[in-house]
């Protein structure tokens, strides 16, 4: 069987097996209703056994399992024309159902034990932004209205509440309340901004309880204040829940990368204590891997944390490499075919690390593309000298794959524009632009970006941002006069 047959297949196989968690969960989510149609029964005072719920009440029972189905389909459909690659990882389709599975119980027991209008509805949403993005975001909260709305109507939970707009209320405040999370939360980057996103939530939530329950008078003021709990407690329980999720689904979130980043996180304090040449490096390829990122509005915690990441490798036998020799050079006593077996096994080993220690995946798929299939000029040309020019280029270039996404591309043209800036005698602009200009053009001969969907414009606008870092990481300063200071009583000369 050939390799695209083989991926073929293994796309099919992939399709049936999301099927398969699709209707699992399909019956969770009878599992959840049949457990809330229960506990209302009992609330209700009616004490009639399940089956006798389902006998007395077919319709509505038949109408609840079809409702659940329909929208269990929907989600499906829309992976499959929208988001093909999400149903190809069974963590993310299992990520998807225990999402809505949580935000279902949770509303669930908020309703059932203090009031319907005290549910953190937007907390879904939240979460969906920061684990699956904005798309699946605004998706996966209709969904939730309507799943959250089919459970209230078919599980008798609306008669225990006293309120008339009780039964409406649910997919207007779920879906209000989660588009704004889901525009608020979009430029959350700290924690403090998380709760304020809370007091935002609160809005549509209270406004929405204002205009359904005017008729309360009075009455009013407590149902007001539930729905400026339910926006806050939103907030609160995505903080809270935000990390158990990262951990359990290895997902990668901004304020992940933000933890990989920091310069106590375990393998960036062993580059700094083992490799402190790598780590003087890598800190600034993530300062031009970030700047590049944010000039083409791609991720830019995640050009920072891959760069980071790009050289741990090294951490095998930091000596090697010419940013941690103190002087001695241990290449000099082997052969240009070992000393490159050992330069461009650190591509490898960073990427096997990496997954070793349980990180993003995407951190190991940059630090195994950073150099793509380049050669190693060093010691291609110090073998062409000694074998009178009978070398194999390929013996002497990393094995690849080649930069796969912008992000790899940026780190890899950023990676390469350090090194070279540090051995430039001249570092004014003109000449740490010739310098990058130089590194995109060999780059781009030696077909290194046609794997991935950075574009001639792209290639420009990362050239501008490293040469406008480098400009200012290399600025000139003036010339101290020598002043041998004396002290005080002293005459200060020059
Ligand atoms: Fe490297
Ligand atoms: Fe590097």
């Amino acid at each position: 069987m050939n390799a695209a047959a083989e991926a073929k297949n293994g796309a099919r196989n992939a399709y049936v097996r999301s099927a398969f968690i699709f209707l699992f969960n399909y019956l969770v989510f009878v599992a959840l209703c049949a457990l809330f149609t229960w506990l209302n029964a009992v609330a209700l005072g009616e004490g009639h056994s399940l089956a006798g719920y389902v006998r007395e009440n077919f319709t509505s029972v038949a109408a609840l399992l079809c409702s659940l189905f329909v929208l269990c389909v929907i989600v499906w459909f829309y992976y499959f024309f929208e988001r093909r690659q999400k149903l190809l990882e069974a963590k993310s389709v299992w990520l998807i159902f225990i999402l809505l599975e949580t935000g279902l119980v949770v509303c669930y027991f908020f309703g059932y034990f203090f009031n319907i209008y005290s549910r953190p509805v937007a907390m879904l949403a939240l979460l969906a932004l920061m684990l699956l993005g904005r798309r699946d975001a605004i998706f996966l909260n209709v969904i939730f209205a309507l799943l959250l709305y089919s459970c209230d109507y078919f599980t008798n939970f609306t008669e225990l509440n006293q309120y008339a707009a009780a039964m409406v209320s649910t997919p207007l405040i779920v879906f209000s309340a989660g588009m704004v999370a889901v525009f608020v939360g979009s430029k959350v980057k700290t924690r403090l901004r998380s709760l304020l996103t809370g007091f935002a939530i609160c809005l549509p939530i209270v406004i929405l309880i204002a205009c359904l329950e005017y008729s309360r008078g009075q009455g009013i003021w407590y149902l007001l204040l539930y729905g400026l709990e339910a926006g806050i407690v939103s907030a609160v329980l995505f903080m809270a829940l935000l990390p158990m999720f990262e951990s359990v689904f290895n997902c990668v979130t901004d304020y992940r990368l933000r933890e990989l980043s920091d310069h106590d996180a375990p393998l960036i304090r062993e580059l700094k204590e083992k490799a402190p040449g790598t780590f003087n490096h890598s800190i600034v390829v993530a300062h031009l891997s970030e700047a590049c990122a944010i000039a083409l509005g791609e991720n830019a915690a995640l050009a920072r944390a891959a760069a980071y990441y790009h050289d741990v490798g090294k951490l095998r036998q930091p000596e090697y490499f010419a940013e941690n020799q103190a002087g001695y050079n241990p290449h000099n006593e082997l052969s240009p075919e070992l000393s490159v077996d050992i330069i461009r096994s650190h591509a490898k080993d960073g990427s096997e690390l990496i997954r070793s220690k349980h990180l993003p995946k995407v951190l190991a798929d940059v630090a195994i593309q950073h150099h793509g299939t380049l050669p190693i000029k060093f010691f291609y040309a110090k073998a062409l000298k000694m074998t009178d020019g009978e070398v194999d280029i390929e013996d002497f270039s990393y094995p690849g794959p080649k930069p796969q996404t912008k992000i790899a591309a940026i780190v890899m043209i950023a990676d390469a524009s350090e090194a070279i800036s540090r051995t430039l005698p001249d570092r004014t602009p003109e000449k740490v632009e010739n310098a990058v200009r130089e590194i995109i053009e060999e780059r781009m001969d030696l077909d290194q970006f046609t794997e991935c969907d950075v574009t001639m414009r792209d290639l420009s606008t990362i050239k501008e941002a490293i040469v406008s870092c480098l400009t200012g990481v290399y600025h000139s300063r003036v010339q101290y006069p020598k002043l041998t200071l004396k002290r005080k009583d002293e005459k200060q000369h020059e």
